[in-house]
């Protein structure tokens, strides 16, 4: 492994929905540690692109990198195996169980006897939900009675348990309130300082320009640019939303204009 190498690559990517370029020649990256915001109007791409690096879509055309290496992802089971993990909106939790059978799900442990090994998994979400979430205690609860940012936080320990090295979160707070907003935020900024890449999605500026290191802007389906946010303002990146021109501070995509 080239430890110079990106986590995760997606070069001059393409897809079309009858006759439709949903994305067309994106190319996006991220590194260890590193959280790069895709942001965007709807429909300009955002979910279409990272369901191709999650195996949900095939791209007509482009490339996908993992730590230097191409790789060719065409199921979810594909992209886990190559350390990708997709948090939904959804969250797609088992809402009557607890935290340790949610992130045990369909990978339970078991004894040397095959019966379920419920001491080690509870035991392991302990440790796993202590490194995320240290205020957590509703072990023995359904997750249906948590709140919005501690079901989160289960969601992001199953993708993390299993050794996710990088993890995409498509609108992760679009149906929190501000406190639970902030509680991801946290959740986020825990993940980066274990090395772990994210992609963030959303089409809230705000949402993401604390959080991201970068972020590249997308429109009808191209790239706008992609710019470190300390080289930008967020007025700008607004601009790129809305106008799709790249100022200064911001490599423009293939195609863009500057402005
Ligand atoms: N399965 C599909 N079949 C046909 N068209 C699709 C499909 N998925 C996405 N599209 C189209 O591709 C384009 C990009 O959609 P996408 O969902 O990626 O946008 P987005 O940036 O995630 O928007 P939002 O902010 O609303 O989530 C849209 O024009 C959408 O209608
Ligand atoms: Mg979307």
């Amino acid at each position: 492994m080239d430890i110079t190498s990106p986590l995760v690559e997606m070069r001059d990517i393409s897809i079309a929905f009858g006759g439709i370029k949903a994305v067309d020649a994106v190319s996006v990256d991220l590194h260890p540690g590193e959280v790069v915001g895709l942001l965007g109007h709807n429909g300009a791409g955002k979910s279409t692109l990272i369901k191709i690096l999650s195996g949900a879509y095939r791209a007509d055309s482009g490339e996908i990198r993992v730590n230097g290496e191409p790789v060719s992802i065409g199921s979810p089971r594909d992209a886990k195996r190559h350390g990708i993990e997709t948090i939904y909106q959804t969250l797609a939790l088992a809402d009557n169980v607890d935290a340790a059978a949610n992130i045990f799900l369909g990978r339970e442990l078991l004894t040397p006897w095959r019966t379920l090994d419920d001491s080690t998994m509870e035991a392991e979400t302990r440790k796993v939900m202590g490194r995320l979430n240290p205020h957590f205690r509703r072990f023995k609860e359904p997750v249906k009675a948590l709140s919005g940012g501690q079901r989160q936080s289960v969601a992001i320990a199953r993708a993390i348990y299993f050794n996710a090295r990088v993890l995409i979160m498509d609108e992760p707070t679009a149906a929190l309130g501000p406190a639970e907003t902030r509680q991801v935020a946290e959740l986020i900024l825990e993940l980066k300082r274990q090395g772990i890449g994210i992609f963030l999605i959303s089409h809230d500026l705000h949402d993401v320009f604390d959080l991201a290191d970068r972020v590249s802007v997308m429109k009808n389906g191209r790239v706008v640019g992609t710019a470190r946010t300390g080289d930008v303002t967020q007025d700008e990146v607004l601009g790129m939303i809305i106008s799709g021109k790249c100022p200064a501070g911001a490599v423009p995509g293939p195609g863009a204009l500057r402005g």
